[in-house]
């Protein structure tokens, strides 16, 4: 006889799409029936995703699970989808929001995280150092020479930082450690005071393409913005730039990015995202001026613990019936499924 015919409580039931810190698995199982992918971590089909998805009550989602209609159309008891990820164009917010599903994701704990690794690509790039290591393995190091793997400095160059956001704003913060001239694109001018504190300039974004030696992208991604640097844009930028991409695929178009530098039309360029990952245009893999990274921006032990951590508050609280701290459709709120 079911535990539920005795009146016992019966506990909501939750997928955590992939594998996450056990503690925060364990804080779940408190109240939650969980089903998880701690042992294999295999990112799941859509079609599995829809089977796992059937009977639950909340997903905890990566930003790569896509959901969508056809996912959402068999998930009648779902009431929340949280994702441990600031971005959220792995969600069909409008078909969220119509079902009363309540959507969350991660911003603010990964800012610091990220603006760090859009540096380090920045800095990688200009100073060619994933080919320097290669190089180095390779055994091909005869010694110091006056011409080997000459740079572009980093240091009093001007950054131009399309998307002004949090993660934008950090990465401005950072370039004033190395005195550069920050120069920024944005939907909507930040306040003065930010700017002030910044020392950074708003321009148009083809001012920026041109004055720019170095140009971060820092927004995200949504179908007006797909291919925002194309071969156009491209073209606009120096011929010593360096493009540094953390944010999203899509932004920027691979194949034209590929074109761009295999003829130095541009200087190099730094990617920890791509179009269609995890597949990879192989066009890169033949560029040597080129710095190439798995989507690791936000990831540090302490960084991901907390994007973990608030993914799982968020998800409790909506499925508590409390409104999660970083709700994406408050719309969805006054009809949320019950
Ligand atoms: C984010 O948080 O959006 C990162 O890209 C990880 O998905």
């Amino acid at each position: 006889m079911p535990a539920a015919y005795f009146g016992a409580h019966v506990k909501p039931k939750i997928l955590v799409t992939r594998a996450t810190f056990d503690e925060v698995i364990d804080v779940l199982q408190e109240r939650f029936e969980v089903e998880h992918n701690q042992k294999d971590d295999t990112p799941w089909s859509g079609d599995e995703l829809r089977r796992r998805l059937a009977d639950k009550d909340g997903v905890l989602a990566s930003g790569a699970d896509r959901i969508d209609a056809a996912v959402l159309d068999t998930a009648p008891r779902l009431k929340a989808v949280c994702n441990i990820a600031v971005g959220y164009n792995n969600l069909d917010l409008a078909v969220l929001t119509g079902r009363g599903i309540l959507a969350t994701n991660t911003p603010e704990v990964l800012d610091d995280t990220t603006a760090d690794l859009a540096f380090v690509l920045m800095l990688a790039a200009a100073r060619r150092l994933t080919e320097a290591e290669r190089f180095l393995r390779a055994g091909k190091w005869r010694g110091l020479s006056f011409n080997l793997l000459i740079g572009v400095d980093v240091h009093h160059a001007t950054l131009g930082i399309i998307g002004m956001g949090r993660i934008g704003q950090a990465v401005a913060q950072r370039a004033q450690g190395f005195s550069m001239r920050v120069i920024y694109h944005n939907r909507n001018r930040v306040s003065k005071a930010i700017e002030k504190q910044l020392g950074a300039k708003h321009v148009s974004l083809e001012k920026l393409l041109k004055d720019a030696d170095f140009i971060s992208l820092n927004l995200p991604y949504s179908t007006a913005n797909h291919h925002l640097i194309g071969a156009k844009q491209l073209a606009l930028m120096k011929p010593t730039a360096v493009l540094v991409n953390a944010a999203r695929g899509g932004i920027v178009d691979d194949a034209a990015l590929i074109q761009a530098l295999r003829e130095r039309r541009i200087a190099a360029a730094g990617l920890d995202v791509y179009e269609g990952e995890p597949k990879l245009n192989p066009g890169f893999l033949d560029l040597d001026n080129v710095v190439l990274a798995p989507h690791i921006g936000s990831a540090t032990g302490a960084t991901r613990m907390k994007m973990a951590q608030l993914g799982a508050r968020n998800l409790i609280a909506a499925l508590a019936g409390r409104r999660p701290p970083s709700l994406l459709n408050p719309e969805a709120w006054p009809k949320r499924r019950r």
